[in-house]
């Protein structure tokens, strides 16, 4: 009785862990790299009543709402930021990232800040209805691997500065907010 018992459990504990030995192999995902942890509750402490950046709390931050990492090296390459009243130039420091979207935040009709032109990776940037004004920068022509722009509902003036942008596979490329959409004031 007592020896079957025991060997039932010899069994299990078999089972559980090659289970988890496999599936921890099969799911190598990298954890999330600290110092752009770090970072990123920066943007918490200074994002006030947004209820989505108050959720995010534990170690792995690429499992926070809005954050993507990149499964290999854990690098944060995505970010969809909500409830910010500005811009934090801290973002320079996430050197993978390759998507932004700051839609539907209030920028209080500040200008886009000219140092997200020195986001050099980004191929998507959304700053949809994020109550930016003032006149658009000419750096953001600094974002050469941009494939999707969306720019709609703010208060700019001026011209993307598509010139510069290489749009050249026209049906990957959306200008949301083009000339004709962008409103002047
Ligand atoms: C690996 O991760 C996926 C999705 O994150 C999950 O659905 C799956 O159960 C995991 N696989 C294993 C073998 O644990
Ligand atoms: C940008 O964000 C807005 C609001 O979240 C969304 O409706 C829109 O589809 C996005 N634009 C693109 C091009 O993804
Ligand atoms: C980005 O663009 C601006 C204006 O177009 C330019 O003055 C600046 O030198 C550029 N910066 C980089 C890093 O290329």
């Amino acid at each position: 009785m007592a020896s079957s018992h025991t060997s039932l459990l010899l069994l299990f504990i078999c089972i559980t862990a090659t289970h988890s030995c496999l599936s921890a192999r099969a799911n190598r995902t990298a954890p999330c790299v600290n110092h752009e942890r770090t970072t990123l509750l920066g943007f918490q402490r200074s994002a006030h009543g947004s209820s989505m950046l108050s959720l995010w709390s534990g170690t792995n931050c690429c499992a926070w709402n809005g954050v993507t990492c990149d499964k290999m090296t854990g690098h944060i390459v995505g970010l969809n930021l909500k409830g910010l009243s500005e811009v934090p130039p801290s973002l320079l420091s996430f050197t993978h990232l390759t998507h932004l979207d700051l839609s539907s935040n209030d920028f209080r009709l500040n200008p886009i800040p000219e140092f997200i032109g020195a986001l050099q990776g980004l191929t998507y940037l959304n700053i949809s209805e994020a109550r930016f004004g003032g006149p658009i920068p000419p750096h953001l022509g600094n974002l050469t691997s941009l494939q999707v722009l969306d720019m709609s509902h703010n208060t700019l003036t001026g011209q993307i500065p598509t010139a510069k942008l290489r749009l050249e596979h026209e049906q990957h490329n959306r200008v949301n907010g083009g000339l004709s959409r962008v409103r002047h004031e």
